[in-house]
C-alpha cells in the first residue's frame, strides 16, 4: 500500500505536520512518499492508495499558490480516492481548510479527515496528523 504526502509551506510550519505525516503512514505500514507542491508527480500522487496533502492558510483563506496549482490538476481525479487535509493557520477560523475538504468531498474522494494548526504543530496536532496518516 502506498501514501503519497505532499505538502506546501512558508515558514515550515505545515511542513512539521508533513513530516508527522510520513512518519505515521510508514509505522502504519504504507509505502510512504513526500513532495513539496511545486514538485510532486500528479499522476504518482494519484497512483496512491492514500493522499495526504498540506496547505498553509495564504491570502485570505485560500490555499498556498504552488498547493492551489497542484490541487487544481488533481481534483478531477480524486473519484473514490482516500484523502486527508492538513496544514497550518494563524488569525483566521480555520475556512480555508472547511472550504479545502468541501472540494475533496465535491470531487468524489473518500475523505478521511483533517488536521490543521495554529502556527507551529503542537505534541497534539503532530499526533493527530500521525493517526490520520495510519488510515
Ligand atoms: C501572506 C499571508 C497570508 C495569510 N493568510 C492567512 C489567512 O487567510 N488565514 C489564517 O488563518 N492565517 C493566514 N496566514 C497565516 C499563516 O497561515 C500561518 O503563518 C501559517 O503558520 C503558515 O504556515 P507555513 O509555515 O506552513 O507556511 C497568512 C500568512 C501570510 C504570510
Amino acid at each position: 500500500m502506498k501514501a503519497a504526502i505532499v505538502y506546501a509551506t512558508t515558514t515550515e510550519n505545515t511542513e512539521r505536520l508533513a513530516g508527522a505525516a510520513l512518519e505515521g503512514a510508514r509505522a502504519a505500514g504504507y509505502e510512504a512518499s513526500i513532495a513539496t507542491a511545486d514538485s510532486a508527480d500528479a499522476s504518482e500522487t494519484l497512483s496512491a492508495d492514500l493522499i495526504l496533502l498540506g496547505s498553509p492558510a495564504m491570502g485570505a483563506e485560500q490555499l498556498e499558490d504552488s498547493m492551489e496549482s497542484f490541487f487544481s490538476e488533481i481534483e478531477g481525479s480524486l473519484s473514490g480516492k482516500k484523502v486527508g487535509l492538513f496544514g497550518s493557520y494563524d488569525w483566521g477560523d480555520g475556512q480555508w481548510l472547511s472550504d479545502w475538504e468541501e472540494r475533496v468531498k465535491n470531487a468524489g474522494a473518500d475523505f478521511a479527515g483533517s488536521v490543521k494548526s495554529q502556527l507551529s504543530p503542537d505534541e497534539e496536532a503532530l499526533e493527530a496528523v500521525k493517526k490520520l496518516a495510519g488510515k
